[in-house]
């Protein structure tokens, strides 16, 4: 099954607020043909499910960014409960292994829902140290082609990896497998807590079938025009 049209906008745009009303002013100054929107912990945590459908209302497929980690029958309640809020995208932490990815995405699929399930192979924030004082001795891309490899025999639809890794995962596994980038910089952009980034330009180039992009629009002085930019960008080196 195919989850993607050829001119749909691969941008989507990290809602991180936790005031509704920056969240919508800024829904309201961007355009549902341009880009996707995510909602993340912050904004779902303060506004739960009414968020979703407010944006859906103004015409926006929504990315809904829980990263679900927990036993396998609370995840697979939990995707169906978003799924049925008719979110087009949802994730879950593949550390939560095999077993609870089979069932959510099983649980989708019988469910007849059309909501894309990822999986998080490793947080975009995260470098070689860090992952290894959590425990883990495979160093970043071992560690990411181990996780999707999980994801990709989980059936999930793909992974949320850095662009850094898309390449590398598409070769592996399949071109279809979709893969979804956070992480995303332009040279002179701040790179803030994020550790593995990219440009949309070689983004696009490894293979990220969509971005995520969070602080270089929401913190742009004009994010319409920011928007516009990383979407050219994106879409002339893909
Ligand atoms: O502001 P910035 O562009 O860094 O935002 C990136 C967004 O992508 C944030 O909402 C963050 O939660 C999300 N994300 C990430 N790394 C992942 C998965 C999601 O940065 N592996």
């Amino acid at each position: 099954m195919s989850y993607q049209s050829e001119d749909e906008s691969k941008i989507i745009v990290a809602l991180d607020y936790s005031n509704i009303q920056n969240a919508l002013n800024l829904a309201k100054q961007l355009n549902p043909s341009l880009c996707k929107l995510k909602v993340g912990l912050e904004l779902y945590i303060s506004y739960g499910p009414s968020i979703i459908v407010e944006l859906h209302s103004l015409g926006y497929k929504i990315f809904l960014d829980l990263k679900l980690h927990d036993i396998p029958n609370t995840v697979m309640k939990s995707c169906i409960t978003a799924a049925e809020l008719g979110v087009w995208m949802l994730n879950v932490h593949s550390s939560g292994g095999k077993n609870m990815m089979s069932k959510a995405m099983q649980a989708i699929i019988q469910g007849n829902y059309k909501t894309i399930l990822l999986g998080v192979t490793v947080l975009t924030s995260m470098d070689n140290d860090e992952l290894n004082e959590i425990g883990y001795s495979k160093n970043i891309s071992e560690q990411v082609l181990n996780m999707a490899e999980l994801c990709y025999k989980s059936k999930l639809n793909g992974v949320v990896c850095s662009a850094q890794e898309s390449k590398s995962i598409k070769n592996k596994f399949a071109s279809n497998f979709i893969c979804v980038c956070p992480g995303i910089r332009n040279a002179d952009d701040k790179i803030n807590d994020q550790k593995r980034v990219m440009t949309p330009a070689l983004a696009a180039k490894n293979g990220a079938d969509y971005i995520v992009v969070g602080r270089p629009i929401t913190n742009s002085s004009d994010p319409l025009e920011s928007l516009i930019n990383i979407k050219k960008e994106f879409d002339e080196s893909s």
